[in-house]
Order: structure tokens, then C-alpha cells, then sequence
């Protein structure tokens, strides 16, 4: 998913590289109308992170329907364009809000009921900061569907990765089977207060030193 650029520690895949997997065939492993259908109701709201080329945010967008809202939020700027393009060809641009994150976050203040982080969490650079800020953004119960690629991580990296969701305050709720992907399902617990969650405090870290 990831080329090495310039020698620096960053691997971000590039566009060239998403039409590789962002095509029709990608469907016969990748169904995200069955895939999303517990966790995407109609209305609502969605944030696709790491979004590429638009194949998951285009489904999601289809299945909130035009009371819904899809962020796709990407790192790159022409991957966006490419995804807006492709949005509106398939009628669903009015449901699509682009966002361009920075390489340090998501940089989003929202309220999500869904957040889906496919192929990207390995091309980011702060893993735990990541997943507190996606704990943050989501609503209690909400839920994030974490997509690992098979190829790209090992079993001990993707098992780190999941400790730092768990650290975040996330539960795992599900661990769905796909022949390409390391996956998980978190959920938001509901009686967890994540307001100062960037910081990694929470409501019970404050209490203990009393604040
Ligand atoms: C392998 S592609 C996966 C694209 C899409 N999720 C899919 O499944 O088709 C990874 C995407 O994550 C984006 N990305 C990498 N690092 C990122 C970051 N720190 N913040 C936001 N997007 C990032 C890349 O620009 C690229 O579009």
C-alpha cells in the first residue's frame, strides 16, 4: 500500500498505486454494502479516513442516504479530487465532504457514528494519537472499523496497533473475516468521557489525581 519517498521515515500510498485496488474487481472481496450494514444507518454520519480514491466512501454515502453525511478525509490532496469527481458521477457529491488532514492528525471537529480507517493506520506516523483522536471524534457507541492489509503488517504490528485503540478507550466488538485485511470492529463505549482524550487523560485518570 505504502512506497518509501525520499528516503524519510513516511509511507504513504500513492495515487498511481490506489487504482491498483480501488477498481471493480476489488468487489469481489469487498462488499461494504454487507460489510457496513449493522454500523451505517440511514442519516448518518461518517468519517472515511485515508479515503484514497473514494471506494468505501461512495458505498457509505450511498447507504446514509441524503440525510447522511460521508467526511472523506485524505492526506493528499489529489486523491480528494479524484474522489469528488468520482462522487459526483455517482450522484452522491452533495453527501461527501472532503477534508485534507495533516500528516499529525485527523484535525476534525465533529460527531461521528462511524468511522472507517482502511489500508492507512500503517502509513501513519502517530498510532496512538490516531486512535485517541478517532475516540474522540465518535459518538458513545459509535463505532471504527479497523482494515489492516495482510501483505503490509504482521500479526505483532497489527496486535500493537489494537493495544493503542484499546489504550484509547475503545472495545473491540467484532473481528470480521476478510481474505485480504487484519481486521477489527471498536465501539465506543457509552460512559466514557474522551473531552480531553488528545491528551490521553481521561475521566478516571483525573480523578485519581484529582481533577
Ligand atoms: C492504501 S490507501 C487506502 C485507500 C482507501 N482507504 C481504500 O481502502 O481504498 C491509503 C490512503 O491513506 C492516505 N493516508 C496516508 N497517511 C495518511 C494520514 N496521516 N492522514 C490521512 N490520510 C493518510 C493515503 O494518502 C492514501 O490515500
Amino acid at each position: 500500500m505504502a512506497e518509501e519517498r525520499g528516503g524519510d521515515r513516511c509511507h504513504v500510498c500513492p495515487v498511481w498505486m490506489a487504482y491498483t485496488f480501488d477498481n471493480p474487481f476489488r468487489r469481489l472481496f469487498h462488499r461494504p454494502e454487507r460489510m457496513f450494514r449493522e454500523y451505517v444507518k440511514p442519516g448518518a454520519t461518517v468519517l472515511d479516513f485515508g479515503c484514497g480514491l473514494g471506494f468505501f466512501s461512495i458505498a457509505m454515502a450511498r447507504r446514509v442516504g441524503d440525510q447522511g453525511l460521508v467526511i472523506a478525509a485524505d492526506l493528499q490532496q489529489e486523491m480528494l479530487d479524484r474522489l469528488a469527481r468520482r462522487a459526483k458521477r455517482a450522484g452522491v457529491g452533495d453527501r461527501i465532504r472532503v477534508h485534507r488532514t495533516d500528516a499529525d492528525g485527523i484535525g476534525l471537529s465533529a460527531e461521528i457514528d462511524f468511522g472507517l480507517a482502511c489500508w492507512v493506520v500503517h502509513e501513519t506516523p502517530d498510532i496512538p494519537g490516531l486512535f485517541r483522536e478517532f475516540a474522540s471524534l465518535l459518538k458513545p457507541g459509535g463505532h471504527l472499523y479497523v482494515m489492516e492489509p495482510k501483505t503490509h503488517v504482521s500479526e505483532d504490528g497489527f496486535e500493537e496497533m489494537m493495544s493503542a485503540a484499546r489504550d484509547a478507550g475503545l472495545r473491540d466488538v467484532a473481528s470480521p473475516k476478510d481474505a485480504l485485511s487484519k481486521t477489527v470492529v471498536f465501539r465506543r463505549p457509552i460512559d466514557r468521557d474522551y473531552s480531553t482524550a488528545a491528551t490521553g487523560e481521561t475521566r478516571s485518570s483525573r480523578s485519581r489525581r484529582g481533577g
